[in-house]
């Protein structure tokens, strides 16, 4: 629990101060760790509680669920929890970490991991091989060897969804410290000047596996709130129950190539391939490659009016961050109808800076939702103190330290 002093805070324009994440450590927001631009928790944890402070029953959506922080955190005070989210990386992840395992399970994945040896004995089948272009590229062929292994054993074992989802979400997890590509930059990378200490396979998947239990083994599996997915795309999904309560931190324009991040981690546990992750990138917020056909007009005026000075240094990046404030707007209007009639949607962002022309994407966002019938009832910023979460700006403009946290209201005549 957070202490009062943070749920009480949150008056217009206050700059929270909010705890390191690093006291998160142990709990379930470390599984899937290497997933990138994750939120700082105690966001959702304060707009939770004091959701819970008034209403008794209620019903969460985080609809860019990411590895499913907001889940993670409305699992024991929400009544119900969905996400939408477009990467099936992503999905595993944020399901494996607010999926409690009964005491067997937790137990049976204990042995199988004090097992683990036997594992280096199995023949990689060949099916089970990443089906991503030049994947060789990135292991020795000892690791390769291995990994696939270790993979076949794992598919071997006949464990249920639940358990088998813990592991591969784990094996996931060793794939950069078993490649030859540098551990701290997002994008796989090899670098010529320093040489890699590869990590070898099995103990390093028997230690992430056993902190992923011990983290797992945290949550209550008699009260603990499973997500339901409502589909794949933020921009175009209906929910079929009334949603209460909405959280999410979108993508940033033009920052984050999420797909190529997770590549080979995603190869490897089989939620991508060649084809996959080119359609996943298409449909990426955001992502500069986005452009949109046809924009309504007075979404493309409010642009023009905000940012019209980076129409005249980079027509191309105008347009991706058009199609940005575009499908953030059909975002805003699928949560506007999942909404119950007081219902509320908070979203975390920061501002982007394109060709060197600042853009406070939370006030457009804001102004857009004031268009579509939401109010705009709340407001605040915190600063961003650990960069595991760090997210780059897209052009020379460093790391992002302040996010702003919009809260909107559906307006009662919408
Ligand atoms: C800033 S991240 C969310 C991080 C999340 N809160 C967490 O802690 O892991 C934004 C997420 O939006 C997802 N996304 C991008 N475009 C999307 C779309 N069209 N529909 C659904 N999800 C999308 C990305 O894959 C990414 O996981």
């Amino acid at each position: 629990m957070l202490d009062r002093r943070f749920i009480s805070s949150q008056s217009w324009g206050a700059n929270i101060e909010f705890p390191s994440s690093r006291e998160l450590r142990g709990s379930p927001h470390y599984v899937g760790g290497r997933y990138p631009c994750r939120s700082v928790a105690f966001v959702p944890r304060m707009i939770l509680q004091k959701t819970a402070e008034v209403k008794r029953d209620f019903a969460v959506l985080d609809p860019f669920m990411g590895s499913g922080t907001t889940a993670i955190e409305a699992g024991t005070l929400a009544n119900a929890v969905y996400g939408v989210e477009v990467d099936a990386y992503a999905r595993l992840i944020a399901t494996a970490s607010t999926t409690p395992l009964s005491r067997q399970s937790i137990e049976r994945l204990y042995r199988v991991l004090d097992d683990i040896e036997k594992a280096g004995a199995v023949a990689g089948d060949p099916k089970l091989r990443p089906s991503l272009a030049n994947i060789e590229y990135w292991f020795t062929e000892q690791s390769f060897d291995e990994l696939l292994s270790l993979k076949s054993y794992l598919f071997g074992l006949g464990l249920d969804v639940a358990e088998h989802n813990l592991l591969l979400t784990a094996f996931g997890d060793i794939i950069r410290a078993c490649s030859k590509a540098e551990r701290q930059s997002l994008k796989p990378y090899i670098s010529t000047k320093y040489d890699k200490q590869i990590k070898p396979t099995i103990p390093e998947f028997q230690k992430v596996a056993r902190q992923y239990l011990n983290a797992i083994e945290k949550l209550d599996p008699t009260d603990f709130c499973a997500i339901e997915w409502l589909g794949h795309d933020a921009t175009a999904f209906e929910a079929e129950a009334p949603i209460d309560l909405a959280i999410t931190s979108p993508p940033y324009i033009n920052a984050m190539d999420y797909t190529r991040c997770i590549k080979l981690e995603s190869a490897w546990i089989g939620t991508c391939d060649d084809a996959s992750l080119q359609k996943t990138k298409s449909l990426q917020l955001g992502e500069a490659s986005r452009r949109h056909q046809s924009v309504e007009n007075w979404i493309d005026e409010l642009c023009r009016s905000k940012f019209g000075r980076l129409l005249e240094l980079d027509n191309a990046r105008f347009g991706t961050a058009v199609a940005y404030f575009d499908d953030m707007a059909k975002n805003l209007s699928s949560v506007q109808q999942a909404l119950t009639e007081d219902g509320k949607y908070y979203l975390i962002i920061g501002n982007s800076r394109l060709r060197g022309v600042e853009i406070e994407t939370h006030r457009i966002i804001a102004e857009i939702a004031i268009m579509l019938g939401f109010d705009w009832s709340g407001y605040f910023t915190y600063k961003i103190k650990d960069h595991r979460t760090s997210i780059p700006r897209g052009d020379r403009g460093g790391k992002i330290d302040i996010e702003h946290v919009v809260e909107l209201t559906k307006n009662k005549n919408s």
